[in-house]
């Protein structure tokens, strides 16, 4: 197994993508920390992952606040004893006219997904540094690279995060930290169910319509699956990609080639 012995924090692994990327590091044998604001979506993540015969545990933190994630890390740190990967997928989106972004939508958009990662490196940094090694992902998205309308918030939170991890790589180097970024194209998760009724009211189709009408819009004809995604978080944690860091790095399907 790639990732034997290894230990992972995931943030978000109660859903959608974190919960594919904690699920493929417990089958490639890896210790998976499932941290998530919500217990019981994580703990439905740990009763998959141990049913397959992995290894996992359930930490509820919410990745906004400062207090929580350093009281969780330091709870990791003891239980686990090294910190190996950290991949940042806690993630909030939200789709509507400029107009109807409230002040509390853009501080959340901001705070989860900017702030989090954030708070999540400086309280996980401290061990990789001392133990010599680490690798971090960030989730960004292709709205880091490319802006659509409807989206300030969010294309602005996924910028920032590409920012971020750039500038954490170069900090990083020396000590033999890698930090990446992963920006996936639409994938349907959770995150889409919770908005995608907006998005079709907003342009006057049906909600049926919405997915066929990106995968139109996709070079290689169809939106993006879980396993697309993890294939590439894999590639990126192993030695593999030891060349690589503060990459931002596309899996869109070809929808977007900055
Ligand atoms: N699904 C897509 O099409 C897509 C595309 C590009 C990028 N992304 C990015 O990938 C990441 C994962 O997206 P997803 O589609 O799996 O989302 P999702 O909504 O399915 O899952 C997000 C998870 O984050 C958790 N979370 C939210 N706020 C939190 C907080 N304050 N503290 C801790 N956990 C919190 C939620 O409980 C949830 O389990 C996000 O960063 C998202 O922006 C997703």
């Amino acid at each position: 197994m790639l990732f034997s012995g290894k230990t992972a924090i995931v943030t978000g692994a109660g859903s959608g993508i974190g919960q594919a990327v904690a699920e493929m590091l417990a089958k490639e044998g890896a210790r998976v920390a499932l941290a998530d604001l919500f217990e019981e979506k994580a703990e439905n993540t740990r009763r998959i992952i141990f049913q397959n015969g992995g290894n996992a545990d359930v930490y509820a933190l919410d990745v906004t606040s400062k207090e929580s994630v350093d009281r969780a890390v330091a709870k990791i740190a003891e239980d686990y004893g090294t910190i190996d990967f950290l991949v940042n997928c806690a993630g909030y989106s939200r789709i509507l006219p400029f107009l109807e972004h409230t002040e509390e939508i853009w501080d959340k958009t901001m705070d989860i997904n900017v702030k989090g990662p954030f708070l999540m490196c400086q309280a996980v940094v401290p061990h990789m540094k001392k133990q010599g090694h680490g690798n971090i992902l960030n989730f960004s998205s292709q709205s880091g690279k490319k802006a659509t309308t409807h989206y300030q918030a969010y294309v602005a939170s996924k910028f920032a995060v590409r920012g971020f991890t750039q500038s954490l790589a170069l900090e990083l180097a020396p000590d033999n930290i890698r930090v990446n970024c992963v920006c996936p194209g639409v994938v349907y998760t959770p995150m889409w169910e919770a908005q995608i009724a907006d998005y079709a009211r907003k342009r006057q189709i049906t909600v049926e319509e919405v997915m066929p009408r990106f995968a139109r819009n996709i070079p290689l004809g169809r939106i993006g699956q879980l396993e697309d995604v993890t294939k590439l978080v894999k590639f990126l944690l192993s030695d593999e990609s030891a060349y690589m860091t503060g990459q931002s790095l596309n899996i869109t399907g070809g929808a977007c080639v900055d």
